[in-house]
């Protein structure tokens, strides 16, 4: 089982995690399981950017974004060309070395 190592993040794993999930998860539900509460505010269903992530190592062993991610991504907080739609990017063998951006865009307009 692929390995996902998560870096630190001040609200959702300070001090970092590493987790291992089965090949055909998504992301998100891979950081749910292990109670990394990532929001997800769409309930999964690709309709928003809450559950964005930046994947440091590994990118391509993930499936090929669509283009209904690759649009919704363009409104994402901290977009970078790593960035994924964590519901939507599903594990393959590889291990992984992701970044949970700091906010969201759900935060960005609360306090920003
Ligand atoms: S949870 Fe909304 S796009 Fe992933």
């Amino acid at each position: 089982m692929p390995v996902i190592k998560i870096l630190p993040h001040p609200e959702y794993c300070p001090a970092g995690a590493e987790i291992t999930a089965a090949t055909g998860t998504s992301i998100c539900e891979a950081l749910l399981d292990h109670h990394i509460n990532i929001e997800h505010a769409c309930d999964m269903s690709c309709a928003c950017t809450t559950c964005h992530v930046i994947v440091r190592e590994g990118l391509n062993s993930l499936n090929v974004a669509e283009e209904e991610e690759e649009d919704l991504l363009d409104r994402a907080w901290g977009l970078e060309p790593q960035s994924r739609l964590s519901c939507q990017a599903i594990l393959a063998q590889q291990n992984l070395v992701i970044e949970i951006p700091r906010y969201t865009i759900n935060h960005a307009k609360e306090n920003h």
